[in-house]
């Protein structure tokens, strides 16, 4: 008899389990991909940047394992809500949890909550038109906006607000996010690290992609792409000789100014009704290597602030949860017996796409060397439990719906492949019609 595994989320880490599960030959499996939103691909579809479309294209691969025939989708499902740990262990022989980490981490200084401090979690969900988000939600009135991180997020959310709408408008991003971004008024884009170049968490590809813009200045502040040391790694090498480049570059007058800023750190955002201004600290390493306030302080006068600095994980109900690192205690992966967890809630919200597929043949070999020979508990009943809740999943071909009518919106539209449907309304419009 089949093992039955439930696979709880469709990102990368999740549908790398299921290749990882139905595609190795010790014994058959049969996989189910249980996801919350009615599309699968987790952050592929809603992270990674509309204007990254090789990139994208990496949802070709994972429709493949949602194709396979010991693979079934149900979209539309949420542990937790619709569902327990207890209902799937009644139903499956083995449970993979893989929710990835949903919301932002806080900066903790005064100003955060005030109207205009963003985090860059919303922001994404914004422009890569993700239910969760409205898209209405955001008006770029401010002239002058400062992005806090120097991770690739920040320089994805900064890519976005320097590229004119017309640059985006061969993209997916839903239809009133690209009128939003028509009618922006940002003039001035201000990136701030907390350390130094050679400390910035963004890649080389993605920063000297900042360097190519059409409709930005990119400057830096020669004092502050000063680097002591030179015993780095290949790639931090690169941003350095790439951000003293740009030091040294003269503007050549183009609408919108990127200043990338080092060395200094969000003390408050100021403001009374919304966000009138950033107080930021200059910084230097401590002896011990911490980033310490030198007690000189300056202030942007931005109208918005967008805080791009990290990811976090949230507890699953009945899942253990450690609130220290923000991610789900396993031993390569195993939780508590035929509990196991892949991906950002397994490890943490760090690594490219790839890093997933490793990640997830980790715990794939976990669970299977622990279930081999054990009594198979699984059968085909999460559907008896569903609907008995009035729960009726989204299938493989509903979506497949969804993305049809998202391929006809660009055609009427007069816009690249594809134009993501704002809201869950809308989407399930398209695959329920
Ligand atoms: C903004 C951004 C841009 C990125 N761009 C790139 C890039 O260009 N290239 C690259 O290589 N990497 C990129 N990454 C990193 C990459 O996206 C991650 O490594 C990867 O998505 C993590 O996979 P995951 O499956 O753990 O999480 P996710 O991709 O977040 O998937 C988690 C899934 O679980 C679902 N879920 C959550 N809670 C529940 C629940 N209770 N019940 C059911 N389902 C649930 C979610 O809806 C989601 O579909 C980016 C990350 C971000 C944040
Ligand atoms: N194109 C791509 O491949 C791509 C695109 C997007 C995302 N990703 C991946 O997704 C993962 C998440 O990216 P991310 O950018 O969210 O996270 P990240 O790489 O961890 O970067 C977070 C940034 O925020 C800063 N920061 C943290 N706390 C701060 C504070 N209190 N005050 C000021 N600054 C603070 C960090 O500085 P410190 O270093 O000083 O802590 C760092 O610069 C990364 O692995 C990334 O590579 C990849």
């Amino acid at each position: 008899m089949a093992l039955h595994v439930a696979v709880i989320g469709s990102g990368p880490a999740g549908i790398y389990t299921a290749e990882a599960l139905v595609k190795q030959s010790a014994e058959p499996v049969r996989v189910d991909v249980l996801e919350r939103l009615p599309t699968p691909y987790g952050l592929v579809r809603y992270g990674v940047a509309p204007d990254h479309t090789s990139i994208k294209s990496i949802a070709g691969y994972l429709r493949k394992v949602l194709e396979l025939p010991q693979v079934r989708f149900l979209g539309g499902v949420t542990l937790g809500e619709h569902l327990s740990v207890d209902d799937l262990l009644g139903v499956y022989d083995a449970v993979v949890y893989c929710t990835g980490a949903m919301v932002d981490r806080r900066l903790g200084i005064p100003g955060e909550d005030l109207p205009g401090s963003v985090a860059a979690t919303d922001f994404v969900n914004w422009y890569c038109g993700h239910p969760d988000v409205d898209a209405g939600r955001f008006t770029l009135d401010s002239s002058e906006v400062a992005v806090i991180g120097v991770g690739n997020v920040a320089v994805d959310v900064v890519r976005v607000l320097a590229k004119t709408a017309d640059e985006l408008r061969a993209t997916d991003v839903p239809h009133e996010v690209l009128e939003r971004l028509e009618e922006s008024q940002v003039k001035a884009i201000h990136m701030i690290g907390r350390r130094g170049p050679e400390h910035a968490k963004f890649t080389l590809k993605e920063l000297r992609e900042l360097g190519e813009l059409a409709n930005a200045d990119v400057c830096v502040r020669p004092e502050e792409a000063v680097v002591l040391g030179g015993d780095f790694p290949r790639q931090v090498q690169g941003n350095i000789k790439v951000l003293q480049g740009w030091a040294e570059r003269e503007p050549a007058g183009r609408p919108r100014r990127l200043d990338v800023r080092f060395w200094l750190r969000p003390v408050e955002i100021l403001g009374t009704e919304r966000v009138e201004g950033l107080r930021l600290e200059r910084t230097r390493l401590s002896d011990e290597g911490r980033v310490v306030g030198t007690g000189e302080y300056e202030t942007l006068p931005v109208g918005m602030v967008l805080r791009s600095v990290g990811y976090r994980s949230v507890p699953l109900p009945g899942v253990p949860f450690s609130e220290q690192t923000m991610t789900v205690p396993n031993q390569a992966g195993r939780v508590r017996d035929r509990e196991y967890v892949a991906g950002w809630l397994k490890r943490g919200p760090t690594g490219v796409i790839g890093t997933n597929k490793s990640d997830a043949a980790e715990t794939v070999r976990t669970l299977l060397a622990d279930l081999a020979g054990r009594e198979r508990v699984g059968h085909d009943g999460v559907g008896a439990v569903l609907a008995a809740r009035g729960v009726r999943p989204v299938t493989y071909d509903e979506w497949l719906a969804v993305e049809a009518a998202e391929a006809e919106l660009a055609k009427t539209l007069g816009r690249g492949d594809r134009v993501k449907l704002a809201g869950l309304e809308a989407m399930l419009r398209a695959c329920r019609p």
